[in-house]
């Protein structure tokens, strides 16, 4: 039997796993231990996972359905994979701002996990993943009561598609999209594991709050991203080749630093089902 250990991130986002293999099949109760800390941190990391795509997908089936990106075309062969590249020539990037992953649908995703391939040689191209649990607790009291009465609009484009177009991916996407799907989501939605209260906007979709004046919407988005994302709050990997990182959408939201772009950034993301609308 495996002994899974673990080593929590300071801040409490955020825990290494040790002594698991990804490419082997877990047991049962290794699934639920890695299930426990998962739930308590929001973030697991597991060093040095040599895999396949199709062992990065049957670990995330351990926690529910893998789903394909409503937008984005898989690794040939495995449309549930994403791939996240920047090759060497390439002048723009991908997912640069921070964000929630798929909250513009009314059951956004429930995690996501992405394994490194190649990372930069500058170490840069870093993931900083911000807990937006801490980010909820560390509002006053009137603030979070006025909060929890509102909702948010989100959409694809968010408040504006300015500067992703330079985005590789997000440029590609907006030409191949269709439709721009909008819905309406909690400002602070509650976690249904832990029930815990957590911000639930991001800069890259979350578009208004429409029960306010346009004027209004804006300050409080904007101050909300400024407030959600302070360091205290943020967690920042600094990638080594094949880690895999799966992080909880339900209360995290993520950003990748610039590296330069001459180099090239290989990552591979699988995304889970969605359970439930947020409330
Ligand atoms: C993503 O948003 O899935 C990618 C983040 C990254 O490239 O660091």
């Amino acid at each position: 039997m495996i002994t899974v250990s673990y080593e929590p991130k300071p801040g409490g986002l955020g825990a290494v796993i040790n002594g698991v293999d990804l490419a082997q099949p877990l047991d049962e109760k290794t699934i639920s231990d890695i299930k426990q800390i998962f739930w308590e941190f929001h973030l697991i990391i597991f060093k040095n996972q040599k895999i396949t795509p199709d062992q990065q997908i049957r670990f995330g089936k351990y926690f529910g359905p893998v789903v394909k990106h409503p937008y984005i075309k898989g690794l040939e062969g495995y449309p549930e994979m994403m791939v996240v590249e920047k090759t060497d020539t390439d002048k723009h990037n991908f997912a640069g701002a921070w964000h929630t992953d798929t909250s513009y649908q009314e059951v956004p995703a429930l995690a996501s996990a992405l394994h490194a391939r190649q990372i930069p040689p500058s170490n840069l191209g870093n993931t900083l993943f911000c807990n937006l649990v801490a980010a909820y607790e560390a509002l006053s009291r009137p603030l979070q009561d006025f909060l929890m009465r509102l909702s948010a609009i989100h959409s694809f484009t968010g408040r504006s598609m300015t500067g992703r177009e330079q985005d590789l991916g997000y440029g590609q996407l907006a030409k191949n999209k269709t439709e721009d799907i909008k819905v309406s989501q909690p400002v602070v939605r509650r976690h249904p594991m832990s029930l815990k209260h957590s911000l639930y906007v991001n800069p890259m979709f979350t578009e208004s709050l429409p029960t306010l004046t346009s004027d209004e919407s804006d300050l409080i988005l904007d101050y909300l991203f400024q407030h959600s994302t302070k360091s205290e709050f943020v967690f920042r990997l600094c990638w080594e080749p094949n880690d895999l990182v799966m992080w909880d959408n339900r209360c995290v939201t993520h950003a990748r630093t610039d590296f330069p772009h001459v180099e090239r950034r290989l990552l591979q993301r699988t995304t889970l089902v969605g359970t439930e609308a947020p409330q």
